[in-house]
């Protein structure tokens, strides 16, 4: 499984105009070419991932809308299955699978999101085992391209978990700061470089109003 983190940062790494915001203000900075670039990414991936919050705040569809039928399947791991049913990744016509945990199992909720014809995984105790979640998308839904949304907490549990191969990052040249505010990675952190997860810059081009940054996982 490829899996690649996809992600419109501000020059200090913010992913939000404040924690609890839409990220979807940022977007307004991008023109409809930059737009078509995110778009067209989804549409050569199989799956695509973003945390619960993301889907409350945005209540995205994250499909592609430049290209008819080349829609990644959407992937949101929840503890608590507390995803809206009328949210759009619930309510539209595209592929979803909710991923939750043995601690988080509801039967019930389960059967809401099957009633509507989403799908609905177990896998990991108390958190979602992403390594053995990726072997079941790729065993049993053929997923072999992942691209990850965010946001910073759910980003942490990738990097954590080591299964990030490449990034890439669209740097609005902006500052937005706001020491609560959600960036790139949350969660808990590092305190020794040593475990700082390390890649190298395979490309920095700036663009019209953005810089893009891709950068490989250092094997
Ligand atoms: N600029 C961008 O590119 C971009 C992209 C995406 C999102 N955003 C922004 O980011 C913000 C949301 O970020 P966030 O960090 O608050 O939240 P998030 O990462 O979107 O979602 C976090 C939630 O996802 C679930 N989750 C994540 N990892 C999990 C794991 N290993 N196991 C089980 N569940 C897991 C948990 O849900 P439960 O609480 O149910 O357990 C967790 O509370 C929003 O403001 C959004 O607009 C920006």
């Amino acid at each position: 499984m490829k899996t690649t983190i996809f992600s419109q940062i501000s020059i200090d790494g913010k992913l939000t105009m404040g924690a609890g915001n839409s990220s979807k203000e940022l977007f307004s900075l991008f023109s409809s070419e930059d737009m078509e670039f995110i778009h067209l990414f989804r549409g050569n991936v199989q799956g695509i991932m973003v945390g619960k919050n993301t889907i409350l705040t945005d209540n995205p569809f994250l499909t592609n809308r430049y290209e008819e039928n080349k829609n990644p399947i959407r992937i949101i791991p929840t503890t608590t299955l507390d995803i809206p049913l009328d949210s759009n990744v619930l309510s539209d016509e595209g592929r979803t699978i909710i991923v939750t945990t043995e601690k988080g199992r509801d039967e019930y909720k389960i059967k809401q999101i099957r009633e509507r014809g989403k799908e609905c995984l177990i896998c990991g105790e108390d958190k979602v085992d992403f390594v053995e979640l990726e072997r079941q998308l790729e065993d049993n839904f053929g997923i072999t391209s992942l691209m990850v949304e965010g946001g910073g907490f759910l980003n942490w549990h990738i990097f954590d978990q080591d299964i990030v191969d490449e990034i890439i990052l669209m740097q609005l040249p902006i500052i937005i700061g706001g020491s609560t505010n959600i960036t790139l990675v949350d969660g808990d952190g590092y305190q020794q470089l040593c475990f700082a997860k390390k890649f190298k810059v395979v490309e920095i081009q700036p663009k019209d109003n953005y810089t893009l940054m891709r950068y490989k996982k250092v094997i």
